[in-house]
């Protein structure tokens, strides 16, 4: 429904998965305007062809949509680009650091920077997207520094949400095309297959945003999907789509530790880290009524729709 009082959103890390999901629904369901803050010429291409001929969205939209580059440890250009919002979405974040881009970079000196900007401007709410089982003292160096971007954020400057969810799967995302390689393969192998994963759908997450936003909420919050499962059945179930039956083998955890870590200690992009991988095995059972609740989510996309959606768009 289209809210009678429109608002303008600063989102950061706009051209993700996440943030072009959540501009295209905020274009499309609010008379909301965005600045969609990025952080390369090649990304503000991205953005811009959203609403070019042939893009995801209508030419009307593109004059309530405004895409900016900026540093996001730059505090004066991202001041700059929140003039005039109200609300703030940070969607910055990575999973796999290298020699060039760490966490803390991404994580840390993003949020620092973000709170100081957004302390002098108009906006008085900042939603963040983590990651279930980030804390400041986790032993994982990712979570542990998603875990410090949060504190940083409910410390100072406008009131702030952290939504912290499991694997997103979405239309054309990452995980939802290596899932499909996954369903759609003979045979694999899988480190530990029998780690929990609750995957959550990326337009409710979308709606979980929107509506700790709107509500300006304040706290850290774990949101996951409606079934939990292990990581072999969550194939298993994605393959039942195609008709399949991989054969999945279940190779320790530990030793794609060592893969991760030989791997890192020659590149300086190793495909796959050690704390990348601990994320990924990191067992998800989450209990999200109580964050449903409070975000006035009736229920979630079933697991079965969520793959049928995905699995389905190239
Ligand atoms: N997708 C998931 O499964 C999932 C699960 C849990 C939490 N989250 C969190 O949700 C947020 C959005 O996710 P997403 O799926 O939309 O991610 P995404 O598609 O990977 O987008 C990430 C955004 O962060 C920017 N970024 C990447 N590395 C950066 C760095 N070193 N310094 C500054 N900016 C950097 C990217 O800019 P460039 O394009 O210029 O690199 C992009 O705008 C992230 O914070 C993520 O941690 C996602």
């Amino acid at each position: 429904m289209v809210s009678e009082v429109s608002g303008k959103w600063l989102i950061t890390g706009a051209n993700g998965n996440l943030g072009r999901r959540l501009i295209v629904y905020l274009l499309k369901s609010t008379r909301d305007d965005i600045v969609a803050v990025v952080r390369s010429d090649k990304a503000l291409q991205t953005m811009q062809r959203l609403t070019s001929p042939g893009g995801d969205l209508s030419e009307v939209y593109s004059t309530r949509l405004a895409v900016v580059v900026a540093d996001y440890t730059n505090v004066a250009q991202l001041q700059g680009a929140a003039q005039g919002c109200d609300k703030a979405v940070h969607l910055v974040g990575i999973l796999k650091a290298t020699t060039i881009s760490t966490y803390q970079a991404a994580h840390e000196d993003s949020c620092l920077a973000l709170v100081e900007a957004l302390a002098a401007t108009s906006v008085d709410h900042i939603t963040y997207l983590s990651i279930v089982g980030s804390r400041p003292d986790a032993a994982n160096a990712c979570l542990a520094s998603k875990g410090q971007a949060e504190v940083i954020l409910a410390s100072g400057g406008p009131s702030s949400c952290t939504l912290r969810v499991p694997m997103v799967l979405g239309e054309g995302d990452y995980a939802s095309g290596a899932l499909r390689r996954r369903a759609t393969g003979n045979n694999g192998f899988v480190f530990r297959g029998e780690s929990l994963e609750q995957p959550i759908y990326a337009g409710d997450v979308v709606n979980a945003i929107c509506a700790a936003s709107t509500q300006q909420l304040v706290g850290g919050y774990d949101l996951g999907g409606p079934e939990c499962l292990t990581r072999k059945q969550l194939y298993q179930r994605g393959a039942d789509l195609f008709e399949k039956t991989p054969i999945f083998v279940s190779l320790p955890i530990g030793v794609g530790y060592l893969v991760a870590w030989v791997l890192e200690q020659f590149l300086g992009n190793p495909p796959i880290t050690t704390a990348m991988l601990g994320v990924l095995d990191h067992d998800d059972n989450i209990d999200s009524e109580p964050t449903m609740k409070l975000l006035g989510m009736e229920k979630l996309t079933s697991l079965d729709a969520t793959l049928e959606a995905v699995l389905a768009a190239r």
